[in-house]
């Protein structure tokens, strides 16, 4: 479980985060939906320190991860998956070698080891036999597998997404979105993952956070959601006609 506790920052004079208080659950794909601008991506990264916060307190079962020591947190990060837009995959290397370079950083598992750990890997993204291939080769989805594929490599405790299925047509949306799923269900995983898209919340919504300008302002289900009375949380749900017809029915 990762708790966060009234979180606060600013960026110069702006406010961003607002005393955002919420359990991620183990197990689970935790989603924190909103608007752009939000926050989302400000809450990811001060999770893991890749922002500073003024206040509040980051619970990775029970360790928080702001007051460890510098050692303490790297061992910690190691427990981290993480599946950010910006973390994309190194294009002069092979899918092979994106995936090992984790392995090679933080293990010393012999160069078998470390082979065999990146092929079940790909094995379970149903990218066998792409060791050799280079970014350059891979479709958006591919791309997208292969970076889950080396955020697992570590068996990591938790999961960080930052808008993961952004970019893709909306078919291969879903499958990344059940892929991340399925992976945290099967390996106990606390995920979290922002997304601003509702096909994503009505496919794998079980545990929802929404944050309207810096603020929590909801949560629930994505079932919960469907019936909420609460304002902001239905202009952001129900911008589409499609989800406004959903609400009707
Ligand atoms: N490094 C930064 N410096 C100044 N302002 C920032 C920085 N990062 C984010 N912001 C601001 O914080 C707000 C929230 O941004 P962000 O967390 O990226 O939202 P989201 O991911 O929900 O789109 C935005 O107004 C953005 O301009
Ligand atoms: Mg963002």
């Amino acid at each position: 479980m990762i708790e966060i506790k009234n979180i606060c920052k600013s960026f110069s004079e702006k406010l961003v985060l607002d005393n955002v208080s919420f359990n991620f659950k183990r197990g689970k794909t935790n989603l924190i939906i909103g608007e752009s601008g939000s926050g989302k991506t400000t809450l990811l990264r001060s999770l893991i320190g890749l922002n500073s916060i003024d206040d509040g307190e980051v619970l990775f079962d029970g360790r928080d991860f702001h007051k460890l020591k510098i050692k303490e947190k790297r061992k910690l990060r190691q427990e981290i998956g993480m599946l950010f837009q910006k973390g994309a995959l190194y294009d002069y290397m092979t899918v092979q070698d994106n995936i090992l370079f984790p392995l090679t950083m933080f293990t010393e598992f012999s160069i078998e080891e470390k082979i065999n750990r990146v092929n079940e890997c790909l094995k379970r993204v149903n990218l066998e036999n792409c060791n050799h291939l280079l970014p350059s080769e891979l479709s958006g989805g591919m791309t997208k597998r292969v970076s889950i594929a080396r955020a697992i490599v570590m068996k990591p405790k938790y999961l960080l997404c930052d808008e993961p299925n952004s970019g893709l047509d909306p078919k291969t949306a879903i499958l990344i979105d059940n892929l991340i799923q399925e992976i945290t269900e099967e390996n106990n995983i606390t995920t979290i993952v922002n997304t601003h898209d509702m096909n994503s919340v009505m496919e794998i919504g079980e545990s929802i956070a929404y944050l309207h300008k810096g603020k929590l302002c909801w949560q629930g289900t994505k079932d919960d959601l469907i019936n909420s009375q609460n304002k902001e949380l239905n202009n952001f749900v129900f911008a589409s006609k499609l989800f406004k017809r959903l609400k009707k029915s």
